[in-house]
Order: structure tokens, then C-alpha cells, then sequence
């Protein structure tokens, strides 16, 4: 059975609006976009500079894995940034390598594969418990209730921070990267001036408040504590370079963003999508699947929760037959490849059984290719499992609500009613 994830049905929205994704993702732009114009160029509703947009599953993979052609050291999003903001807000995220292996792989080992799966049975405690809850409310919203809180009550714990201050961070983090949407900030980017935030993590004055936090973090590392995984990003680099207050501030930042809202949208996806196909919860009860693992990709690839990421070209070149300059804004629409026939047979289906899954959600095939990708995969497949065994039935009650963002997308409130088993 196929039921639509998006009501957006439009085949020409602005992509440079997040009003573009008020009604979900503009799947129909996309769609005509991989068919029409796979290179196509649109200008920025707030006089930005224009950008171009790659949708074909064999294009994103393979302009994403040239960052000598297309870099991320010009930022990583839609907005425009001077040099000065660059300098003061960027990650390892907005560096090519070799900078950037050097520092990444410092990171890479809190969050390696083998490292995450021994965090399982932690995880499975805290799905369990929040479900606990939920299934004695029997109606609730499943995002606020299990999606915004799961990720964070892990991360807290991986990171070393205290467990009561995962609520804040989640909404600090929900401030920083939801910035298009008044729900969670009042500096909204694009209604509100935000000019005196511009040297800040997503212009946004929730990073001052992070940064004190991260302050005080640097502070007891450098007193010699442990905290967590974090020592790790600061231990000299294979270069003998190490991560500077300013780097770890902004690094600090970008966890409690990237690593609380995009498991949190996998799961709001996945959530929605159990309510409203009642073959797909009894799928995941019976075994019908290729393995929990490709049910799981199944599942981020539908989800997409980030619409793209920018690259900046750094040399003139040419592509379906159109002329990029050096400094063009070219933007991978990764949740565009992941709806792209040509790569995924019948991609407005989830199909549990698929096994191999060419998705993109987590940038696959470039060297930024997601850190955080074996925790968000865990956390989602371990809902899947826990709703498999302890809930009889699930369905929606009343419309759900999608964040107002181009870049991060999915479900921000989902009622529904739960019977348990
Ligand atoms: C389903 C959940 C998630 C999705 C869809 C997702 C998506 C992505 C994508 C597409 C990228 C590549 C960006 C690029 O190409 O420029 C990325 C990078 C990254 N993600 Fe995730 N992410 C998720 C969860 C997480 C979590 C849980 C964490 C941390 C705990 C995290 C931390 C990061 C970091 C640090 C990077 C930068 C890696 C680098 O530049 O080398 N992400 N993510």
C-alpha cells in the first residue's frame, strides 16, 4: 500500500523558502526537476546568491565524492557567508580534506560502528521506558513523547553530560538548527534580523548560551576530567594540530544540533508511517523483512531528514551541458536521489524486504559521510523493534505537522492512539 508522506504536491516550488516545506517535502518539484532540469539553476528568495541544484541519484553520488571540485569549505547551507562568518562558525564539517580526515578522525572513533552497538541495550532502556509511558497515556504525540526525547537521553550519556540536561540541549539544539521555525526560536532566519548573531552557529543567539556550556566542558577537560568521548576531539590530530576552544565551541554545537534532530525525524517518519499502513507494523512482527538492517535503511531513506547539504565549486566546469563558475553555490539534494527511480525501484513504496539500499540520507559515498549514522541507525531500528513487540495497533488521530525548514525535514507533532499487545 503506498500513502503519501508529503501533502506538497506542487512541481514548481521555491526551493529557497522554507515555506516550500510547510506541507512536507516538495517531492513533485523534485520529481520533475531529475526528469526536466537535473542541473537546475533557481535564484534565493532573499537576494542571496542563486544556487544549483543536483536531484539524479548518479549525479549526487558522484559529484559528492569530488571535494576538490565541490567543496565545503564555503559553508554547508543555503545562506550566504563572508569570510569572517565562515571563519568564526565553521566545523570540520566546512573543511575539505586533508584538514578535515584529520580532525574527523578523531571523532570517528566515539561513534564507530563497533563503539555504537554496545550502546544497544542503554538504548533499548530508554525506547522501553518512553514507551512504557506512552502506552499508558494510549493517546499521545508521538514526537513529543518518543521522538524528540530518545535521541538526546543518549547523547547525553555518550558525551558525559548530565542526564537532566538533555531537555535544555534539545531545546537549545532545536533552536539552532530549526531556525526557520517560530515553534522553536524567535529569531526566526528569515523574518527576524539576526545580523548581530551572524558570527554564531546558525545565526542564532542560542549558540551564546551553548557556548557558556561548552566553556565550562573545555574548562574541566583542561583541568585534566574526563568527560565522556569529547577528550577525544581534543587530542592532537595525525598533523599535530589540535581543535582550538573556538573549534570545540562550534564542534559542541553541531552535536546538539545534528545529533538530536535528524534521529528524531527518522523516527517521527517511521512513526507516521506504522500508523498509517498497518501492513508495515505487521510486517516487522512476522519477519518480513530482508533483515532489521534494511529495514532500517528503508526507513531513512523515506524519511530523508536532511534535504540537502551545499557545495561550493572551485573551478569552472561543465555539467549537463551548463556552465558552473568557480564559486557557484551547488547544493546536493540527497532526499531528491532518494525518491529517484532510476536508482530505487519504486521509490514512493517502503518496502521493508528491499536488502540493498542505495539511499543517501547520510551523504553516502563523500568524505563527510554522516558521523553519527551507526547511533541514528541503532536508535531507529530499536523503536521499530520495541513497537513491533509491545504494540498491538497504532493510528493516527489527527494531522500531523511538518517543521518549517529546507534543510532539515520532517514531522514536528504526530498524534496518534496506541493499544498495546
Ligand atoms: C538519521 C539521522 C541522521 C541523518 C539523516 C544525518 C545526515 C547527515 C548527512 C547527510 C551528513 C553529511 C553532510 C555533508 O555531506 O556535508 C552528516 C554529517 C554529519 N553528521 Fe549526521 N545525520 C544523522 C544523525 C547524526 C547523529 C546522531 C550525529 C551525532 C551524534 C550526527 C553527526 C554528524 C556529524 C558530526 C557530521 C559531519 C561529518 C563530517 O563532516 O565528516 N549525525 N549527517
Amino acid at each position: 500500500m503506498q500513502f503519501p508522506f508529503s501533502r506538497s504536491t506542487d512541481p514548481h516550488v521555491d526551493l529557497s523558502s522554507a515555506d516550500a516545506f510547510n506541507e512536507g517535502a516538495p517531492f513533485a518539484t523534485f520529481d520533475r526537476m531529475r526528469r526536466e532540469d537535473p542541473l537546475a539553476w533557481a535564484e534565493m528568495v532573499n537576494g542571496d546568491l542563486g544556487f544549483w541544484s543536483v536531484t539524479r541519484h548518479a549525479d549526487l553520488l558522484e559529484l559528492n565524492r569530488q571535494p576538490d571540485l565541490l567543496s565545503s569549505a564555503r559553508g554547508i547551507r543555503m545562506e550566504d557567508q563572508t569570510e569572517e562568518e565562515y571563519e568564526a562558525r565553521k566545523t570540520f564539517q566546512e573543511t575539505d580534506p586533508p584538514v578535515h580526515r584529520a580532525f574527523r578522525a578523531l571523532a570517528a572513533k566515539a561513534f564507530a560502528k563497533g563503539t555504537v552497538a554496545q550502546y544497544e541495550e542503554r538504548i533499548r532502556a530508554i525506547v522501553t521506558s518512553l514507551l512504557d509511558q506512552a502506552l499508558e497515556e494510549g493517546e499521545f504525540d508521538a514526537v513529543d513523547r518518543i521522538a524528540r526525547r530518545l535521541p538526546m537521553q543518549m547523547l547525553a550519556q555518550i558525551i558525559g553530560v548530565p542526564l537532566e540536561d538533555g531537555p535544555w540541549l534539545v531545546e537549545k539544539g532545536d533552536a539552532l538548527i530549526s531556525n526557520a521555525d517560530p515553534d522553536y526560536t524567535d529569531f526566526v532566519i528569515d523574518q527576524v534580523d539576526t545580523e548581530a548573531y551572524r558570527l554564531l552557529p546558525f545565526r542564532s543567539p542560542a549558540a551564546v548560551e551553548l557556548f557558556d556550556y561548552a566553556n565550562g566542558l573545555l574548562d574541566r577537560m583542561d583541568a585534566g576530567e574526563q568527560i565522556g568521548v569529547l577528550n577525544l576531539v581534543r587530542e592532537p590530530t595525525s598533523h599535530g594540530t589540535q581543535m582550538s576552544r573556538d573549534e570545540f565551541r562550534n564542534f559542541f554545537c553541531l552535536l546538539v544540533a545534528a545529533g538530536n534532530d535528524t534521529t528524531r525525524y527518522s523516527i517521527s517518519a517511521t512513526i507516521h508511517a506504522l500508523a498509517n499502513d498497518a501492513d508495515l507494523l505487521r510486517k516487522l512482527r512476522d519477519g518480513e523483512l530482508a533483515s532489521w538492517e534494511s529495514a532500517t535503511d528503508e526507513l531513512i531513506r523515506w524519511a530523508s531528514p536532511t534535504t540537502h547539504f551545499r557545495r561550493t565549486a572551485t573551478r569552472d566546469f561543465e555539467y549537463h551541458g551548463r556552465k558552473i563558475k568557480a564559486g557557484d553555490k551547488v547544493l546536493l539534494w540527497f532526499i531528491a536521489g532518494n525518491r529517484d527511480e532510476t536508482a530505487i525501484e519504486d521509490p514512493y513504496t517502503i518496502r521493508l524486504d528491499r536488502g540493498r539500499n542505495p539511499f543517501l540520507s547520510f551523504g553516502q559515498g563523500g568524505p563527510h559521510i554522516c558521523l553519527g549514522m551507526w547511533l541514528a541507525k541503532l536508535e531507529v531500528m530499536i523503536v521499530m523493534q520495541e513497537f513491533a513487540s509491545r504494540v498491538k495497533s497504532l493510528e493516527q488521530i489527527a494531522p500531523h505537522s511538518y517543521l518549517r525548514s529546507n534543510f532539515i525535514h520532517g514531522i514536528k507533532h504526530l498524534p496518534v492512539r496506541v493499544v498495546a499487545r
